[in-house]
């Protein structure tokens, strides 16, 4: 099936590594152009340099998604650079682990301002821009913790997920009009730097509760970022597609 994604642009945000460095790379073999923001520069600049040796065109960008400055320069460099934006995968994100009476305010914050505030002001950033187009798709990274809730001591974290599908499903009514979709994906344990502060067992435990018998994959996710981010999915919007290799309580 041809996604017919050649000559699209996409931001990915936390394009440095894991989830969003296999969504800059995959994107790239489509032959979409693509903008690799990150807060860590010089990982954003390693997938940008991956893409371009392969005969792609990327822009790596510096941002920290939580600082509206950042924001606006990332989709100003992304709008110089190539003219227009129509996909923005929402993929950064990070995640606090303490119980709840220990939860200080800073973690709290931090959970809520990248995971959520980031998505806000990266969709506020490239709304206008999409809807003069009337064309853009906006995927966001959320979790099966914003569904479930955190099985670990993730609840910062799971709140701003959660926060996320209701921000998403506002969006795909309000940006619907303009011919924008908007889903979300709420994937389970995915094997990148993320899971590294997640008790082993715990691990282990969903490995076994996945009739697969392993924890997802980056590559696992890639495929449906590219149909969603193309016109094959043109019917689908306000949704949030869980992708958990079928998990159950074991
Ligand atoms: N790995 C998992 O088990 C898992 C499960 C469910 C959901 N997710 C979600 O998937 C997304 C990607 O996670 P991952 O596993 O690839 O994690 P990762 O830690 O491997 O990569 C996250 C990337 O985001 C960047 N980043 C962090 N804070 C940022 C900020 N403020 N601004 C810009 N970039 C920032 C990091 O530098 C890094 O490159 C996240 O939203 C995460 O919540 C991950």
């Amino acid at each position: 099936m041809d996604l017919n994604l050649s000559g699209k642009v996409a931001i990915v945000t936390g394009g440095g590594q894991g989830c969003g460095k296999a969504y800059c790379l995959a994107f790239a073999e489509e032959g979409v152009r693509v903008v690799v923001a990150d807060i860590n520069a010089e990982s954003a600049q390693q997938t940008a340099k991956e893409i371009q040796d392969k005969g792609g065109k990327a822009l790596a960008v510096k941002a920290d998604v939580s600082k509206w400055e950042d924001v606006s320069h990332m989709t100003e460099k992304a709008l110089e650079e190539f003219g227009q934006i129509d996909i923005l995968v929402n993929n950064a994100g990070i995640r606090g682990l303490a119980p709840v009476e220990d939860i200080p305010d800073e973690l709290w914050d931090r959970d809520l301002d990248v995971n959520l505030r980031g998505v806000f002001y990266c969709t506020k950033a490239v709304a206008r821009h999409m809807k003069e187009r009337r064309y853009g798709k906006i995927i966001n990274q959320s979790s099966k913790a914003g569904v479930e809730g955190h099985p670990c001591g993730g609840s910062s974290y799971a709140a701003a997920k959660a926060g996320v599908l209701g921000f998403s499903r506002s969006m795909a009514r309000e940006l619907g009009p303009f011919n924008i979709n908007v889903n979300a994906i709420a994937p389970t344990v995915i094997r990148t730097p993320f899971m590294a502060n997640l008790p082993k067992e715990f691990v282990e435990s969903m490995e076994k509760a996945t009739p697969f018998g392993r924890i997802a994959e980056v590559e696992d996710f890639t495929g449906l970022v590219l149909f969603l981010a193309s016109d094959r999915s043109s019917y689908i919007t306000g949704q949030t597609i869980i992708v958990d290799g079928g998990q159950r309580p074991t």
